[in-house]
């Protein structure tokens, strides 16, 4: 027999062929005469139908029991399906207690259920859709930057560098006897890198170009919906920028792209969030995609949310950081789609961001993209490329003999140049409507919780 995946079979290819599939048993029903099973093997949201004389049935042979089948792939009488699977023989290569097994036949779980499973939830179809859709999107992000002469970098994950410099880094150090004498072995602190945008700055310095996708850890102590301990960041640094608006540019593309690369092909997977697990979600995202995104200040901002009647928790005065609530407000205020805010107060914003040098506001070239649901999806901001504003400000820090390589990068051929972070987990959030963050990512990590 020829061995077929699922989506496969499913496609129609080999008809009539003798074949095999290998996967999971999403249902079993038994009649008189008949054993009819759906065997699942991830390659797609449907499983393949098996019809087989009940010589084959077994009573192994229950939900989430693993199963290899071989037999005559048939055109299906049914309207529902385009093709069954004729069974001549049925393997079960693993058995499943249906009593313990968490999940029960015919039955939709909910996200948060599920979420008590991180070992097992990829056998229901929510959770193995999600992961088809984050790969697809991934691929769709590598390709943006691909299409757009963007050169991918591994920036490091152990950093002596707080990007950021916003106390949230885990430090790094070996256990085990023989580092038992508390030596360090890097010689210095280190640390799980919080962004990677210090290392891509090195590289943009000489490629124009560059982005990176990849893990970034912080300690964040709060058990938020959009926080997590360990997330994926796409990261991109442009050099000979202009103004923002060669960063808002990128964002709003690379945003529409990739949704509209997912919307395309990852159809049922979607449609199953949008019909099921989040109902009623699909109308933000064709709103998000239909319009341009608003570009507002954050002195804008900052009126807008005093005019409002909204009773907010925290403080909407100018120079206060804009809070989740202050955020969502925003959004619904543009029409619940992404909107720009820029130009923050300087000192809300790490030393590397661009002094605006306006008055009496003093702001710096800074840009977050705001999302509906969720609140903040991108940062991002002009670099200060000018020598001496960046080492007066790093000196006031205290930070100019950590950062004298970054100091240099100012020194030898320094140009204009800018770049943005995209939490990935948000934008997943964003696209299907989730509203926790630990549904969106296979192990999430945050405190209090590091499963498996
Ligand atoms: O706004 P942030 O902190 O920006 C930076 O780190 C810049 N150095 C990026 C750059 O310019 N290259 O983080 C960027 C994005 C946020 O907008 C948010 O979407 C996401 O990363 N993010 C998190 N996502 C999940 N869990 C967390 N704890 C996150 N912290 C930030
Ligand atoms: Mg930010």
């Amino acid at each position: 027999p020829t061995k077929l995946r699922v989506s496969q079979a499913l496609s129609g290819a080999e008809l009539g062929s003798n074949i095999k599939v290998q996967g999971w048993v999403r249902s079993v029903r038994a009649q008189k005469a008949n054993v009819f099973l759906h065997v699942n093997d991830g390659s797609s949201l449907q499983s393949l139908q098996v019809i087989a004389s009940s010589e084959l049935n077994d009573p192994l042979l229950t939900f989430g029991s693993a199963v290899e089948v071989t037999g005559i792939l048939k055109k299906s009488p049914h309207q529902k399906q385009p093709v069954e699977l004729d069974a001549k023989q049925i393997n079960v290569v693993g058995e499943c207690n249906p009593v313990d097994f968490p999940f029960k036949i015919k039955e939709r779980h909910g996200l948060e259920y599920i979420r008590q499973f991180p070992h097992l939830r990829c056998r229901t179809n929510a959770f193995s859709s999600l992961l088809r859709i984050r790969s697809e999107a991934t691929a769709a992000i590598h390709s943006y930057f691909k299409d757009n002469g963007f050169v991918e970098i591994n920036t490091p994950i152990i950093t002596s560098n707080d990007c950021e410099g916003a106390g949230e880094l885990f430090q790094v150090e070996p256990s085990g006897p023989d580092h038992a004498d508390g030596e360090n072995f890097f010689s210095v602190p280190a640390y799980l890198t919080v962004s990677g945008q210090l290392h891509l700055e090195v590289v943009s310095g000489a490629f124009s170009k560059a982005y990176t996708f990849g893990p970034t850890f912080r300690a964040e102590n709060s058990q938020s919906r959009r926080h997590l301990a360990e997330f994926y960041m796409v990261e991109a640094e442009i050099s000979f920028t202009q103004s923002l608006e060669d960063l808002t540019k990128v964002m709003e593309d690379m945003f529409r792209f990739a949704t509209e690369h997912v919307l395309a092909h990852c159809v049922e997977d979607v449609d199953l969030f949008h019909k099921h697990v989040t109902p009623g979600h699909r109308d933000t995202v064709d709103a998000m995609l239909k319009n341009s995104f608003p570009v507002i200040t954050y002195r804008e901002a900052i009126d807008i949310l005093r005019r409002s009647s909204e009773r907010f928790a925290f403080p909407t005065d100018w120079g206060c950081d804009l809070k989740t609530e202050h955020e969502k407000y925003l959004v619904k205020h543009c029409g619940n789609i992404p909107v720009f805010v820029t130009d923050y107060p300087y000192d809300l914003k790490p030393f590397y961001a661009r002094d605006n040098q306006d008055h009496p506001e003093r702001t710096a070239a800074a840009v977050d993209l705001l999302v509906p649901g969720v609140g903040e999806l991108c940062g991002g901001s002009l670099r200060e490329e000018r020598l001496n504003l960046l080492s007066a400000r790093l000196e006031e820090a205290g930070l100019e003999d950590v950062y004298s390589w970054y100091l240099d990068l100012r020194r030898f051929g320094s140009v204009p140049h800018g770049g943005f972070g995209l939490g990935f987990e948000r934008y997943l959030q964003c696209i299907l409507g989730v509203d926790n963050i630990k549904d969106v990512i296979p192990f999430p990590r945050f405190s209090h919780s590091c499963l498996l």
